[in-house]
C-alpha cells in the first residue's frame, strides 16, 4: 500500500522537507575546493543538530553493514551512496552529488544535487544539467491520475535523447515516515503503467544518469557505487507532493 498522508501529516512533511532542503543548501555553499567530503559530511551534521534533526542516513542497514556517515557524497565517477572521506579533497573541476535525508519531529525529507566545484568542463556542466531538467521532467509526471511509469518514462526520455547511461539498480521511493516508503520509482519505464498516483502521496524522485555506459560496481567500504568506465555520474532529488493540481515540491529553501 502506498501512503497517502492526512492534512497534518502534509503540514510535517512540509516542514521536514524544508529542513533537509536548508541543510543540504548550506552544504552545497561549502562544496569548495579544499574542502575534505568528510569536513563537508560533519558540516553537514552540525546543521542537522542546529535545526533539530537527525540523519537518516546513519547506521541505515545494507548488505555489507549498517551506512557510516551523516550523508552520502558522491564526487565525480561516484554515482550514489559515497562515503564521507578525510582523504577525498574536493578540487576545482569536480562535481559532487549531495544526498541528504533526515528526520524530523518524525518526518523524512530526502534531497540531493549535484554541485559543480570551481569551473567544471561545458560536457560535464551540461550533462550535469540534463539530470536537473530530468528531474524537473519527472516531477511533472508526479500527478493524481498517472502512474509511476510516467515519471520513470520522461526520465528514461531525457536521458536517452542526450545520450546518457541510467543507473538501473537503484530508484527514487516513497517517502514519509520512513525514508523508503512504496512505490519504488525507477529512472526507466513505460507510461501508463505500474501503481496510480494519487493526492497525499509524498515520493522522493531521484534521477541518477552516467556521461558513458551504465555499468557500475560497489567500492570496498561495501557502499559507494562508482560507474566502471570512471566516467562521470550525477544525481538529483525532490521531495515532492502530489496534489489535485500541480506538483509540490517540498524540499525548497524557504527564504
Ligand atoms: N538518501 C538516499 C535515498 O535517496 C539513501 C541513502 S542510503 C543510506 O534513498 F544508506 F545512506 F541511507
Ligand atoms: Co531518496
Amino acid at each position: 500500500m502506498i501512503p497517502i498522508k492526512t492534512a497534518d501529516e502534509i503540514l510535517r512533511m512540509r516542514e521536514a522537507g524544508a529542513v533537509a532542503a536548508e541543510v543540504l543548501s548550506r552544504m552545497a555553499k561549502y562544496a569548495i575546493a579544499g574542502v575534505s567530503t568528510d569536513d563537508l559530511d560533519r558540516f553537514g551534521r552540525d546543521i542537522m543538530m542546529e535545526l533539530g534533526a537527525k540523519s537518516a542516513c546513519l547506521q541505515y542497514p545494507g548488505r555489507n553493514g549498517n551506512y557510516p556517515a551523516y550523508t552520502c557524497i558522491s564526487i565525480n565517477d561516484e554515482v550514489v551512496h559515497g562515503v564521507p572521506s578525510r582523504n577525498v579533497i574536493l578540487k576545482d573541476g569536480d562535481i559532487v552529488s549531495i544526498d541528504v535525508a533526515t528526520f524530523y519531529r518524525g518526518y523524512v525529507g530526502d534531497n540531493t544535487r549535484t554541485v559543480r566545484v570551481g569551473n567544471v568542463s561545458k560536457e560535464v556542466d551540461s550533462f550535469v544539467k540534463v539530470t536537473e531538467e530530468a528531474l524537473s521532467l519527472g516531477i511533472e509526471q508526479a500527478k493524481d491520475g498517472n502512474r509511476v511509469g510516467d515519471i520513470s518514462h520522461a526520465i528514461e526520455m531525457h536521458a536517452k535523447r542526450h545520450g546518457y547511461g541510467i543507473l538501473r539498480g537503484f530508484v527514487g521511493h516513497g517517502v514519509g515516515r520512513e525514508m523508503h516508503e512504496e512505490p519504488e520509482i525507477p529512472n526507466y519505464g513505460k507510461p501508463h503503467t505500474g501503481p496510480l498516483l494519487k493526492a497525499g502521496m509524498t515520493l522522493a524522485i531521484e534521477p541518477m544518469f552516467t556521461m558513458g555506459d551504465e555499468e557500475i560496481f560497489i567500492a570496498k567500504d561495501g557502499w559507494t557505487v562508482k560507474t566502471k568506465d570512471g566516467k562521470c555520474a550525477a544525481h538529483c532529488e525532490h521531495t515532492i507532493l502530489i496534489t489535485d493540481n500541480l506538483p509540490e515540491i517540498l524540499t525548497l529553501v524557504k527564504k
